[in-house]
């Protein structure tokens, strides 16, 4: 395997290995979505870790994007399911899926986020599964295979899945015809076996990923959570050293792969005119100019530990009173999955929390916490970044965390500090951030207190180290991994 990776070798990796091939990503989530705004069709790129991963990467190779299409104005701007993006330069084609009500509920809330999900992170929300849900799923996993199926028919062709919404596309499209490669990015974490055996349809959902020929998780332990459930539960040959398991004659390779971002597409769009305008304009909107900004970036998930980050919030202000009127903590995030109670409970706790704090440490004009559910396009997800003295990332337990890396990638003149979450994927390669343990009240506030006060020696040093290994191991060092582990015959 090549130690690195640029745009420049992947491509020519493609070329050599796979020339002839057709290159399929799919998704659940869409990377682009289309919505009227003001009358027109307006286009912007999707939240989530597989768009903020796979989208540079298909502006790259090019190739077609298979996902779910959801924004009211998706089947407008689309001909025949179709359509080119992104609209400022096209590079690659969607082709939308259309979902029912009935498919959406079973398919995506239902044993996906209500079953999947909560499973596979460990943060005590008790996962649900039935059957029915099950049954639409396996529908739903089947409409992405045949709808792929007919757009690589008689063609060698890669089809790179992503994610827990569809572990059986691989298995349907095999089915349709063997030959086809098949991969599969799991971007969530793989829970330890005592945690996985309580999924009751677990044989037939491991069979369905031993038919990918390549199946990647973020890390090396998630890998053998994943030996040890197949162990378990069904017939297969195991080579540990090579990372490989044999089922029903057919081999998958199993690997930690650990996703990234655009290191330096990150950095040089940070330093652009349009991004330094968002920045002002954001301050000025929220008149951040006298305060040290404190930042989140999440979906609002109850494993993002955002209740957790409010309280450390609250906890350092009543153990330092000495920070009012000098700090704000600015929590960015869009609404997600709001048809589960769940995250409707979250969503209450939040803005109750919230309240609180606010009310009980508020003098004059000042407020310690602004939280707004508000989506992001990219260039304003970078302008946050720029505007941030400090990111928390606490999560309870995530795969990888690519906020963390994103913020970064951004930070060309190695200002800013990072406290991140021991239970990320992304801690156990950026030593150099402050860890804590989102649990700990205590820690999270003294961490984050710490980050306020550090001297700026320290900081530059730590972030010239983070950005280091981020930008060694960045998303074409990821992809080229994979690629060049792509089994052939
Ligand atoms: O990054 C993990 C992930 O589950 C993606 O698969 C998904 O797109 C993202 O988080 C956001 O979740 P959702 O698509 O349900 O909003």
């Amino acid at each position: 395997m090549a130690e690195s990776w640029d745009k420049k070798s992947i491509l020519h990796l493609v070329k050599n290995k796979f020339s002839g091939y057709a290159f399929v990503v799919v998704s659940n989530r869409q990377p682009y979505i289309h919505k009227i705004s003001r009358g027109k069709i307006e286009c912007t790129r999707g939240p989530g870790g597989v768009i903020t991963a796979l989208d540079p990467i298909m502006r790259e190779l090019g190739g077609l994007w298979v996902c779910c299409g959801s924004g009211d104005a998706d089947k407008l701007a689309a001909q025949n399911s179709k359509v080119k993006v992104p609209p400022y330069k096209p590079a690659y084609e969607l082709k939308y899926l259309w979902l029912s009500k009935e498919e959406n509920l079973g398919y995506y809330y239902g044993y996906s986020n209500q079953g999947l999900w909560p499973l596979s992170h460990l943060v005590f929300v008790k996962p649900e599964f039935n059957n029915s849900d099950w049954e639409i799923y396996k529908r739903v996993n089947k409409k992405f295979a045949e709808n792929i199926y007919e757009e690589i028919r008689g063609k060698k062709t890669i089809v790179f899945v992503q994610d827990y919404h569809l572990a059986l596309v691989g298995k349907y499209l095999k089915d349709m015809d063997p030959e086809i490669i098949t991969l599969n990015f799991w971007h969530i974490p793989w829970p330890t076996y005592d945690v996985f055996r309580i999924l009751p349809q677990r044989q037939e959902l491991l069979e369905g990923l031993l038919s990918y020929d390549l199946l990647g998780f973020h890390i090396k332990y998630f890998c053998n959570n994943f030996f040890e459930a197949v162990s378990n539960e069904v017939e297969v040959k195991i080579d540990e050293e090579n990372q490989l398991v044999v089922h029903k004659g057919h081999t998958s390779l199993v690997r930690g792969y650990p996703i990234s971002v655009d290191f330096k597409g990150i950095e040089d769009s940070s330093e652009e005119e349009d991004v330094r305008g968002f920045a002002d304009s954001l301050k000025e909107e929220f008149s951040l100019s006298d305060y040290k900004i404190i930042i989140g970036l999440d979906r609002i998930d109850y494993t993002k530990g955002i209740i957790e980050r409010l309280k450390a919030i609250d906890n350092l202000i009543d153990r330092h009173p000495e920070l009012k009127e000098k700090i704000v903590f600015i929590q960015m995030g869009e609404i997600s999955r709001i048809h589960l109670t769940k995250y409707k409970h979250l969503n209450d706790e939040v803005n109750q929390l919230v309240e609180e704090v606010n009310f009980k440490h508020s003098q004059n004009y000042w407020k310690p916490i602004i939280f707004l559910r508000r989506h992001l396009n990219f260039k304003e997800v970078l302008a946050f970044y720029k505007i941030a003295d400090i990111c928390v990332v606490s999560s309870l337990h995530d795969g990888m965390n690519l906020v963390a890396k994103e913020f970064i990638s951004s930070r060309k003149n190695d200002n800013g500090i990072l406290v991140l979450s021991e239970f990320t994927g992304a801690s156990r390669e950026l030593k150099d951030a402050l860890l804590v343990n989102p649990y700990h009240l205590e820690e999270m506030s003294e961490a984050i207190y710490n980050a306020l006060t550090m001297d700026e020696e320290e900081m530059k040093k730590r972030m010239r180290k983070l950005r280091e290994t981020v930008r060694e191991n960045d998303i074409w060092k990821w992809i080229g991994s994979i690629i060049s582990d792509i089994p052939q015959e």
